[in-house]
């Protein structure tokens, strides 16, 4: 992967009054790869993203989007980039494709150009067959779709999408998500926020966990999972007896990668580091004594946990 980064963020701070939305942010995004931005409400996600898009002036530091400084070429940024806001006003009058076409003269797309790129841009997120009805008869998730469809019509080289799949259902956030993987196939760099926890796991690349405006950790979903060093393998031998279990936890403390062992009713729990190998070296140690396996579990910290040991909280508040 290029490792020079395609978006460069220094610094960031934006107050609104007394609310200090982003508090010294510094992030760095790589060409090609979905980076999130995971985040309660109120943390600063859509402040971020305005602020990476040219639409809100930070009050301290320094965005280069694609080579060009924000502040200075604000023009050039915006013609690299796409945008899907966490909410739009979709004309409900008009249909699919005439909100498509209204988005092609806003980029200044010559007609047939236009007319083409729409084409696609419904072809892509699954809506050429209903393009052709009126917003009003659409269902949120195709709204959704099509919003995304507007920020994909003059082809960017980056897009840039807040909270892409909030309040759907299952069904449209699944075809969101396989039109994000898509994109990223074609080899589009994409931003999102979101608050949903299964959706930073299974389709960011890496995530940046923001809290009150600032970075709480960073990562790729495994690397922050990783971190908390609290994978458990949990080894339960069939029919052992305690002189049995005693021996086979002598052995299991000896191998490389084991932190600790507990033993819960007839099972070992071993608190492990996180390595390819130590389910076999521990299968190996058993077959080694001739005890057999009842039952294995090995369990990694949940992308929730890694959120409430990074920020002391939970991502959602009891009510929600
Ligand atoms: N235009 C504004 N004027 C005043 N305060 C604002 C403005 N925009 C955002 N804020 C405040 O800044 C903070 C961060 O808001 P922001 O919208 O960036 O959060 P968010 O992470 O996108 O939240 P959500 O998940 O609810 O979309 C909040 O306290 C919000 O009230
Ligand atoms: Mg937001």
């Amino acid at each position: 992967m290029d490792m020079t980064p395609i978006i460069s963020a220094k610094g960031l701070v934006k107050r609104f009054g007394k609310t200090t939305a982003v508090d010294g942010l510094s992030l760095e995004m790589y060409e090609g790869e979905v980076f999130g931005l995971l985040g309660p409400n109120g943390a600063g996600k859509t402040t971020t993203l305005r602020m990476l898009i040219t639409l809100l002036q930070p009050d301290e530091g320094e965005i280069v989007v694609g080579g060009f400084r924000v502040r200075e070429d604000a023009e050039r940024v915006r013609g690299l980039i796409g945008y899907i806001p966490q909410e739009r006003a979709v004309d409900r009058a008009l249909t699919g494709r005439e909100h498509l076409a209204l988005f092609a003269d806003l980029y200044h797309l010559p007609k047939a150009e236009g007319l083409g790129r729409a084409a696609w841009a419904l072809e892509m997120v699954g809506l050429a067959d209903r393009a052709d009805e009126v917003v009003m008869n659409y269902s949120g998730g195709m709204k959704k779709r099509l919003e995304i469809a507007c920020g994909l019509i003059h082809r960017p080289k980056i897009l840039f999408l807040d909270e892409p799949t909030l309040g759907l259902d299952v069904e449209s956030r699944t075809l969101i998500w396989r039109h994000i993987r898509e994109l990223k196939a074609e080899g589009m760099t994409m931003v999102m926020s979101t608050n949903y926890l299964d959706e930073a796991d299974q389709l960011c690349d890496r995530l940046a966990i923001i809290d009150e405006g600032k970075l709480a950790a960073l990562g790729t979903p495994r690397q922050l999972k990783e971190s908390l060093q609290g994978d458990v393998l949990s080894l339960t031998p069939e029919g052992a007896d305690g002189a049995g279990l005693e021996r086979l936890e002598i052995a299991l403390k000896g191998l490389e990668g084991v932190v600790q062992i507990a033993r819960r009713d007839g099972s070992l729990e071993l608190r492990v580091e996180p390595s390819r190998t130590i389910v076999t070296r521990a299968l190996d140690v058993m077959n080694g004594q001739g005890i057999r396996l009842e039952a294995i579990q090995y369990t990694r910290p949940s992308l929730e946990k890694v959120f409430i040991h990074y920020t002391g909280h939970q991502i959602k508040d009891d009510w929600v």
